[in-house]
């Protein structure tokens, strides 16, 4: 398998299927539509939707069973960057190499830019469910419940970590953060890929620890790259949490411990995906990519 090319072909399948939805947006204050779309065209990796379809095309391959849940965990990503975003929060002028959603518009339009999308995200899935049969409707309204449950824990995870700044803090309350600000969102979007496709409770319990180890390498990742990455290519800036006093890997291990902890957290996390075979190669890599990426 060719990494490269299969994440190439999931971000345009992602990217299409978004176009429909951006097509679509009903927001009657038009502004606000262009906000939404400014902040889904950004330029995102897509990761967490790709992550909800590969877990599922380890059982099954009609994709588009998927993709209302996948378009929703984008729209609730979005949402979430671009709250993270604002001066109430991270105090963030660039993303993705350009104005942040409240730099581009002002302030009050990053907001309900923000809260649009989320509202969306539960619009596209509710359309989903209108048009499932009672059997499915079982499975996808306990997606659903584990879905909002999630977003609470990410909007917990960020209210943490702003809470925390500049303060000193034990490594459990570290772990804690990243796990719910960062790792609950790909938490969910592997388990719904996993449910959708009617895994076993075995198996879902070990996409579910994949789930919780990528995650949490993802943010640690994210940690160092806002210490020593690129900022030309990281599109967003290089130094600033340092600067807030914000509760990192790096600030609280020093970045030769944080990078072998992201080791280590992605070694486990491949371990997790062995009884799955040659069908999770693509799980496997994404890891890999988590673990290196510079963007
Ligand atoms: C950024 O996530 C926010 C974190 C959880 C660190 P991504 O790096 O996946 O964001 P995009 O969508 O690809 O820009
Ligand atoms: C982002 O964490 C987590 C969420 C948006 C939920 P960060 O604040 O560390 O991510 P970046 O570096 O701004 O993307
Ligand atoms: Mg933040
Ligand atoms: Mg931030």
């Amino acid at each position: 398998m060719d990494f490269k090319e299969e994440l190439k072909k999931y971000q345009k399948q992602i990217n299409q299927e978004l176009e429909k939805y951006i097509k679509k947006q009903e927001c009657p204050e038009q502004i606000l539509n262009q906000a939404m779309e400014y902040s889904l065209n950004g330029g995102g990796k897509r990761i967490r939707p790709i992550l909800t379809i590969a877990t599922y095309q380890i059982f099954k391959q009609d994709i588009k069973t998927c993709f209302p849940y996948a378009i929703a965990i984008e729209m609730v990503h979005n949402f979430s960057l671009i709250h993270d975003d604002l001066p109430g929060i991270d105090n963030d002028d660039f993303r993705h190499g350009k104005p942040t959603n409240h730099k581009k518009f002002n302030e009050a339009t990053a907001i309900l830019a923000g809260d649009g999308l989320l509202n969306e995200a539960y619009g596209v899935i509710s359309k989903d469910l209108k048009n499932s049969n009672p059997e499915e409707l079982q499975k996808k309204i306990k997606i659903l419940e584990e879905f909002s449950e999630a977003i609470n824990r990410m909007i917990a995870g960020e209210y943490v970590d702003t809470k925390m700044e500049k303060q000193k803090i034990t490594k459990e309350q570290l772990t804690y953060i990243h796990q719910n600000k960062t790792a609950a969102i790909f938490k969910i979007s592997i388990r719904m890929g996993a449910i959708l496709a009617e895994c076993d409770d075995k198996q879902l319990e070990k996409l579910t620890n994949y789930a919780d180890k990528i995650g949490l390498a993802f943010q640690i990742r994210d940690d160092i790259l806002a210490e020593e990455g690129n900022e030309e290519i990281l599109g967003k800036p290089v130094g600033k949490d340092k600067e807030l006093g914000k509760c990192t890997y790096v600030s609280q291990y020093g970045l030769q411990e944080a990078k072998k902890i992201l080791n280590e957290t992605i070694k486990e996390a491949i371990q997790q995906t062995e009884e799955f075979g040659e069908k999770a190669e693509f799980l496997r890599q994404l890891a890999i990519y988590i673990q290196n990426r510079n963007k």
